[in-house]
């Protein structure tokens, strides 16, 4: 089986910041309250003429500044992209002025850029792809209800990128994992008819999330023939750093395995372990032979992991 590494990453965010204390301005919430129960003190927005696949070509743009490679096919997660059609990666590759490749969208909700990873490894490994480029990218203010304290504190905009690639196969992905549970389906929604702002039972997707990461931690480390015991990061979805408190407990790992930037950008949906994966990078927290865990969940109910030997 060919190997596939994970060559480079990118980011953009938006320049406008929303803190705490300007929702505290819009809503009936305090700094304390959300610092509490979410680990949230800012998120970015977008401008409103900013979409989804703006700050998908941005993420990018700044993943191929850094790899000499073309990609031949282009995956674009997201559940905020602005048109059906033309979809997400089609405006992407005609704003990087791509050619010569395929390109689909993946919606998997917060789980999708690691469902896409899981999907381009293995389209590499068994189709005629060499360089797959993945984007993440979520407009979340535009699902939010200004109006609503309970969700409005929760999301940020961004994007992210990854190049996938079997010709330089640095940062081996070793294993991923899929997964849903659709009897919770209900337990998430956003931009439909009738329920169009994010909704969610918090509590059910809380206890969701703390019981699927330590599931995940046990099944990457096992499917990678490591232990515990061994060095090794988790990038989990940024949802609430209460979340990572709880799976950190409960798997009995140190709290500073969690790689965690939840504080500056919220929760930016599928975007969000893209982003914290090219922050932890560029901070050089990983040093060679590490193991990478990334683990996302959310909406669906989704999961998906990947572990990846830096
Ligand atoms: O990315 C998609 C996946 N989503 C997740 O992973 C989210 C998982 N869930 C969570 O992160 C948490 O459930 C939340 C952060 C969303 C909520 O925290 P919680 O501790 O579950 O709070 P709650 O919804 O049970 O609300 C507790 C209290 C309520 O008041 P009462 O009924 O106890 O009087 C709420 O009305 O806090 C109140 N409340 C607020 N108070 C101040 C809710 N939102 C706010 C707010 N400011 N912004």
């Amino acid at each position: 089986m060919k190997k596939v590494g994970l060559l480079a990453t990118g980011s953009y965010t938006p320049e406008r910041k929303l803190t705490n204390s300007d929702l505290e301005k819009m809503v009936d919430t305090t700094d304390e309250w959300i610092t509490t129960r979410t680990g949230i003190k800012e998120r970015r927005i977008a401008a409103d003429n900013e979409y989804s696949s703006d700050m998908a070509a941005k993420a990018a743009r700044d993943c191929l500044g850094k790899v000499n490679l073309r990609p031949d096919l282009l995956i674009s997660s997201t559940a905020t992209a602005e048109r059906a059609c033309p979809y997400q990666a089609s405006i992407v590759a005609n704003r990087l002025n791509l050619t010569n490749l395929g390109a689909f969208d993946l919606n998997a909700a917060c789980s999708g850029l690691v469902y896409s990873l899981a999907v381009a490894k293995s389209m590499i490994q068994t189709g005629p792809y060499r360089n797959i480029l993945i984007t993440a990218s979520e407009k979340m203010s535009m699902l939010t209800d200004y109006t609503d304290r309970a969700s409005c504190i929760l999301f940020g905009d961004g994007a992210a990128a990854l190049m996938l690639s079997s010709e330089q196969p640095e940062h081996e992905i070793l294993a991923t994992e899929l997964g849903l549970d659709a009897t919770g389906s209900d337990y998430v929604i956003m931009g439909g008819r009738e329920d169009y702002y994010f909704r969610q039972d918090g509590r059910k997707v809380f206890k969701f999330a703390v019981t699927i990461m330590g599931e995940m931690i046990d099944r990457l480390l096992l499917k990678s023939g490591a232990s515990k015991n061994d060095d090794f990061y988790i990038i989990p979805h940024q949802a609430n750093y209460r979340i990572l408190e709880s799976a950190a407990r409960e798997s009995k790992l140190p709290q500073d395995r969690f790689i965690c930037y939840i504080d500056h950008y919220g929760n930016t949906s599928s975007a969000s372990i893209g982003l914290a994966l090219d922050e932890a990078e560029k901070e050089g927290r990983f040093k060679k032979g590490d193991l990478v865990l990334l683990i996302g969940f959310g909406g669906g109910l989704s999961w998906a992991g990947a572990a990846i030997r830096w």
